[in-house]
């Protein structure tokens, strides 16, 4: 089928996710195709976080904690993070970053499985998600961190195995682990699986307790868009609350923190997994951005990432070959998360050079084009734009400028 920006409008009318783009404030002419590394501006994020500051703070003072009720955010903010991954509102609660977030949920794993040294990841795994682990194994000193290729996980896990842990989509490729498999693997053996959502959660209809999950992290930053810098969630399945210790036992964790004892006490609940003050504003802003899933059917946001997906990969194969890209991610949707990589020995500049025709997406070194779809935002005329921007950055041969080759801190 020869694809025709006329046909991708007409599924924008029938897109029945259309009408929350309006709740996003993207700039005119802008293609917002990083919504997976940091999320667009919701608009009633802005004057939510005006009266946090100038009310909350800046009027209530220190009674905010419980007039404005700034106490009850990590349990709040995580109820409502929960119905998007398939859990309970009190099995999600939000903390600190998805980094730290991964060494609790990793030590509290290892306690509660004693005898057992072995945390299984596979290379090739988001960094943070490996060095936090190579620390803990550092720090615990007799635990080893063992990698291994992505259809060798299941043969590797045995009865050493304390813990499993895997990004749902990876970062780079875009692929889609089996989750409920992996997890069902896992217990056969007797481990535990922690996974990290950063890729998923807000993009793909998670389901945690259908799979059986015991443990998950994730971003707050990506798709549930609540700014740079967000902090991030921790889920542990209700079935492991009672057994659940926090290596990091900071005050706001204990059981009556305002009693000031000297001897800890794991709180209630998953009010365990806290450590310090929470970060009252990020999580002001992520609990504003929140709402724009109110009412969303997870299914329609799956069925769009896809198709969107699929879009993106068809046009790039009907409008740019000859030009070096190969397709970096799966080409089934359905193994895939809401992003799609394009691998090119140019991809730097020639990023740079999309980014200067206001197509955003990002790079990955060593050669990878990275773009993500998220759907509460982004059109299919967004698409058909994108590769039509790319064509023409090819076709051009403007990649090559000098400026395009500069490395910027942040890719
Ligand atoms: C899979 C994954 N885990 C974790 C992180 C980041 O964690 P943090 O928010 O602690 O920097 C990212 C960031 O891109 C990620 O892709």
């Amino acid at each position: 089928m020869t694809l025709t920006r006329a046909a991708c409008e007409a599924l924008d009318r029938d897109d029945p996710l259309a009408a929350r783009r309006a709740l996003f404030d993207l700039p005119e002419g802008l293609i917002y195709l990083d919504g997976n590394s940091l999320g667009a501006l919701p608009r009633n994020v802005g004057e939510r976080l005006g009266h946090a500051v100038g009310q909350e703070w800046g009027r209530g003072l220190i009674r905010s904690w419980n007039a404005a009720a700034w106490i009850d955010l990590p349990a709040r903010v995580g109820g409502k993070i929960a119905r998007l991954i398939g859990a309970e509102a009190d099995e999600v609660i939000c903390a600190d970053s998805t980094s730290v977030n991964i060494f609790k949920l990793a030590a509290a794993a290892l306690m509660m499985r004693p005898g057992r040294k072995v945390i299984l990841s596979e290379p090739g795994n988001f960094p943070t998600d490996l060095y936090v682990l190579q620390g803990l194994a550092a720090f615990a000193g007799d635990v080893e961190l063992r990698t291994v290729p992505a259809d060798q996980i299941a043969e590797a896990l045995d009865d050493s195995v304390a813990l499993l842990l895997l990004t749902q989509v990876h970062y780079k490729s875009g692929r889609l682990h089996d989750m409920a498999a992996l997890t069902a693997r896992a217990h056969e053996v007797g481990a535990l699986a922690l996974w990290d959502l950063s890729h998923s959660a807000g993009a793909l209809a998670v389901d945690l307790n259908g799979c059986g999950a015991d443990l998950a992290v994730g971003c707050g930053y990506k798709y549930l868009n609540g700014g740079p810098g967000a902090p991030a969630f921790a889920f542990v399945a209700r079935r492991h609350h009672e057994a659940f210790r926090s290596p990091l036992s900071g005050w706001m964790g204990h059981a009556r923190p305002f009693e000031f004892v000297d001897a800890y006490e794991p709180g209630q609940g998953l009010a365990r997994a806290l450590c310090g003050t929470p970060p009252v504003l990020g999580m002001t802003a992520l609990e504003a951005a929140l709402e724009a899933f109110d009412g969303v059917d997870m299914g329609q946001i799956r069925a769009k990432s896809m198709a969107l997906g699929d879009l993106f990969l068809e046009l790039v194969e009907q409008r740019c070959a000859g030009h070096g890209f190969e397709i970096a991610c799966p080409r089934d949707a359905r193994a895939r998360g809401s992003q799609v990589a394009l691998a090119h020995r140019e991809g730097y500049a020639i990023m740079q050079a999309l980014i200067a025709r206001e197509v955003i997406g990002d790079f990955r070194a060593p050669d990878i084009l990275r773009f993500g779809f998220t759907p509460l935002y982004v059109r299919y005329v967004d698409v058909w734009e994108a590769v039509e921007r790319l064509v023409q950055v090819m076709e051009s041969g403007q990649w090559r400028e000098a400026r395009f080759h500069q490395k910027a801190a942040v890719t």
